[in-house]
């Protein structure tokens, strides 16, 4: 089984792209980050740890990563869109169980080590915590098999600007730094996640589930629907982040993942945190282009919403 490290900023999306990978036969789950985000890096920790006990799995460790982005400090988060503690407001029984005493990229690093050439990243959040272990350990790129990332927007608007999306625009520098590293990533942006979702009627087959992890993840669904009701005009939601972990599981296939020219907009002006990508070749189809290592997914080979919730619940 392909060992998986998801680092995240959990957050009711996070939660389900955690639970697909516990519920994916393909990978084992063989760490947690957690970045500031939707909520705090803390918070976000003790989001993971009560849905892993909620799992069984107390032997995943959980480590606390960035408190502030690199340039900037932590916000507050997005309370409006994940509640005020990131998963809706709904309250897990707290697992009691305590986050690992390293730091989230210090445990990428050492997961390295230990499954070196085989490890995928998965990234959720902000690349915060990514950017750091690059730092720490620049060899960190030879030891890892890939990256695939939720973030970006290719062809569609930003969610928070114009132009920038939430996971690039909380920490542009630190998506820069990853995406210009000599490593495989894979970037799955606005334009994929926004056409994939959940409706009412999945969030009742969650809510029916015989399984205490599934049954939550319907519950903290309620106060996201509420959020995309304006965006999407019905009760439902964006599958962002769990469309990269089945993608990296490969659950989920790319069918349109071109190779191109990749880098972020760090300037302070209205372009900050946005995805710059050279498409001008894709006209004709996909094109890779020579050298190129990061791949943007344009377009995936099914919907996403009936796998997850039959990986749900099954
Ligand atoms: C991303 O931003 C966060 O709010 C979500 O969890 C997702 O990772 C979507 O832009
Ligand atoms: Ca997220």
């Amino acid at each position: 089984r392909r060992p998986i490290y998801l680092d995240c900023d959990t957050g009711i999306d996070d939660s389900l792209a955690l639970a697909y990978l516990l519920a994916s036969p393909e990978i084992e789950l063989v760490g947690v980050g957690t970045v500031c985000g939707n909520t705090s890096a803390t918070q976000a920790a003790r989001n993971t740890l009560d849905l892993l006990a909620l799992a069984g799995r107390h032997d995943i460790p959980v480590a606390v990563g960035a408190t502030d982005w690199l340039t900037r400090p932590f916000d507050g988060g997005v309370p409006q869109i994940h509640g005020p503690n990131g998963i809706g407001g709904i309250q897990l029984h707290p697992s009691g169980a305590a986050p690992a005493d390293e730091a989230a990229a210090e445990l990428l690093i050492r997961l390295s080590h230990e499954y070196a050439g085989r490890l995928q990243v998965v990234t959720v959040g902000p690349l915060t915590n990514i950017a750091l272990a690059l730092t720490t350990d620049p060899t960190l790129v030879d030891r890892v098999a890939s990256v695939t990332t939720m973030g970006g927007a290719a062809l569609v608007p930003g969610n928070v600007t114009a132009v920038a999306e939430a996971n690039v625009w909380n920490d542009p520098e630190a998506a820069q730094h990853v995406i210009a590293a000599h490593w495989d990533v894979t970037l799955v942006p606005l334009d994929v996640t926004l056409e994939n979702t959940l409706a009412e009627k999945d969030r009742r087959q969650l809510l029916q589930s015989a399984d205490p992890l599934a049954r939550s993840l319907g519950e903290m669904l309620d106060f996201y629907f509420d959020f995309y009701l304006s965006f999407y005009g019905r009760r439902g939601c964006a599958l962002h982040d769990p469309l990269a972990a089945a993608i990296a599981v490969g659950g989920i296939r790319a069918a349109t993942a071109p190779a191109v020219p990749a880098q972020i907009d760090t300037t302070h002006g209205p372009g900050r945190g946005q995805t710059v990508l050279d498409l001008r070749e894709q006209r004709h189809g996909p094109v890779d282009h020579p050298g190129c290592r990061t791949r943007v997914v344009l377009a995936t080979d099914r919907p996403l919403g009936p796998h997850l919730v039959q990986r749900l619940t099954s």
